[in-house]
């Protein structure tokens, strides 16, 4: 399409157009190299307007539209398909942060921005901005916004969701939607910025943001304690909840199988003897006595027989150590060879005996395989990760089906915080109710009649 390139070199210049292939082919593959796909090119524009310049083009020409942050998706979301003629938008070099207003309590970010860096800005500032992810040294505030990401804070303070007071978007025409509005209190209409949080580029671009804040905690308390089994886990829940429940930021579940994995891939051993699970949790505030609560919380915990051993970070070097052991989950898991990713949540009553039936199953579907299991126990919210081994490369659609079977079942969710993708979006067909698929279908079409946003991701 020469027209089309001639027009986006004009529009984007030459640092906004990338069509070398060498250049192109990192953002042609997923982060786990699971996903790979082809495009005509990938555009870097640098403004909202050069992006919305870039896409009428592309609607002029009916090419389909990629947008990719910082490619750490695991759902294949921002890899394209290759199927119809598309582009990929990267917003890499869309970077500004505004200065953080810490007193109300907001910050403004282009959609470009790496998450961390977005963080310390407001750190800087005596502020948090509390959505914590292990890839947050790539994720783009784009990308977390367009997934609704989770991550290890969400018992205390939400998803990305809960942040966003005002969006910037561009739609699939290319005409640009200002909402950057600062405020906690708008019911001046429906608030159809959630449409484009969480709908992963299936109906427009996110360009920027503003972000609610939350009081920076001056100090945590970070403990890891091996417990018995789930049940000692969940009931650790509730007791953390009765007494330290205000200042609970992080409720983290780690199997000894994936503790494993991060001593053996990633050489960091626990320093804290085994039992069936692990869990890690923080509880932060800026109140005097955080240490002395948590520390009777955990005395109730071993009185009541809920843990096997424990340790309490003496400083903050050996907290940090401790995270680190979770935040290497997701690499030692890779290190270990190609998953299959399964991100489910589901009542916690329910959790144990959805754990206990899909180990019966897999072992009679791929007795190779081995399961890695850890997740945000305090949001419901499992990482039920297969690691196939010698299992036939075949069985894979099975396992997943499987898995995401119990689950509905279960009365859970096949995605809880990673989104669809390309990789479940067949399963959300399948086990999605008409009336509430129509009803995401309805608005894909009102927004993207012509299906030109990130095609078979996420919704179709
Ligand atoms: P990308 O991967 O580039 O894109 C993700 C999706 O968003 C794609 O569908 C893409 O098309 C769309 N998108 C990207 N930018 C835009 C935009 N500007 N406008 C519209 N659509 C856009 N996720 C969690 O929720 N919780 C976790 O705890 C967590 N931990 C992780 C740990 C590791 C080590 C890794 C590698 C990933 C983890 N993730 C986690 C997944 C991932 O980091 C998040 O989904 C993140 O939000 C993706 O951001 P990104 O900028 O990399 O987006
Ligand atoms: C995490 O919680 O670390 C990621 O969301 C999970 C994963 O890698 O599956
Ligand atoms: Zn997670």
């Amino acid at each position: 399409m020469p027209g089309l390139m001639s027009g986006l070199r004009e529009r984007l210049g030459p640092a906004g157009l990338v069509t070398d292939p060498a250049e192109m082919a990192p953002h042609l593959v997923d982060w786990r190299g699971m996903f790979r796909g082809t495009a005509l090119a990938v555009l870097r524009p640098s403004s909202t307007e050069e992006l919305a310049a870039a896409v009428r083009l592309c609607a002029a020409e009916g090419v389909a539209i990629v947008p990719q942050g910082g490619n750490t998706g695991l759902a294949g979301g921002a890899t394209p398909l290759g199927a119809a003629p598309q582009v990929v938008v990267s917003l890499a070099r869309m970077t500004a942060i505004g200065p953080p207003d810490p007193i109300g309590m907001v910050i403004e970010a282009q959609a470009g921005c790496i998450l961390h860096n977005v963080k310390q800005a407001a750190e800087a500032a005596g502020r948090l901005l509390p959505i914590s992810l292990a890839a947050e040294g790539s994720a783009t505030i784009g990308g977390i916004v367009a997934t609704n990401a989770g991550g290890v804070n969400v018992l205390r303070y939400g998803m990305a969701r809960d942040f966003v007071l005002g969006l910037e978007v561009v739609l699939p025409d290319g005409s640009v939607v200002d909402g950057m509005r600062r405020l906690r209190k708008d019911n001046a209409g429906p608030d159809w910025k959630h449409l484009f949080i969480g709908s992963e580029g299936a109906f427009g671009i996110v360009t920027a943001a503003v972000l609610r804040l939350a009081p920076l905690p001056r100090r945590r308390a970070v403990a890891l304690l091996a417990v018995p089994d789930l049940a000692a886990a969940i009931s650790l829940l509730g007791l953390f909840q009765d007494r330290i429940g205000e200042v609970l930021s992080a409720f983290e579940l780690i199997s000894a199988a994936a503790m494993q994995l991060v001593a053996t891939q990633c050489g960091l051993i626990a320093p804290v003897a085994g039992g069936g699970w692990f869990l890690l949790v923080e509880a932060a505030s800026s109140l005097e006595g955080l240490t002395p609560a948590v520390e009777a919380a955990l005395e109730a915990a071993f009185a009541a027989g809920l843990v096997l051993d424990g340790t309490l970070a003496a400083s903050e070097q050996q907290a940090r150590a401790l995270w680190a052991l979770r935040e290497h989950l997701t690499e030692a898991e890779a290190r270990a060879g190609k998953s299959l990713k399964h991100d489910v949540s589901l009542p916690l009553q329910r959790m144990g005996g959805f754990l206990d039936e899909m180990a019966a199953r897999l072992s009679v579907l791929a007795p190779a395989a081995r399961v890695n299991v850890f997740g945000h126990l305090g949001d419901g919210n499992l990482h039920v990760n297969v690691l196939p081994g010698e299992t036939p490369p075949e069985r894979a659609p099975a396992i997943t089906r499987m898995v995401h079977d119990l689950i509905a079942a279960a009365g859970g969710s096949i995605s809880a915080e990673h989104g669809l993708g390309q990789y479940r979006l067949e399963d959300w067909r399948r086990l999605t109710p008409w009336p509430e698929r129509a009803l995401s279908l309805g608005i894909k079409r009102l927004l993207d009649p012509d299906g030109r946003m990130n095609p078979g991701k996420a919704i179709g």
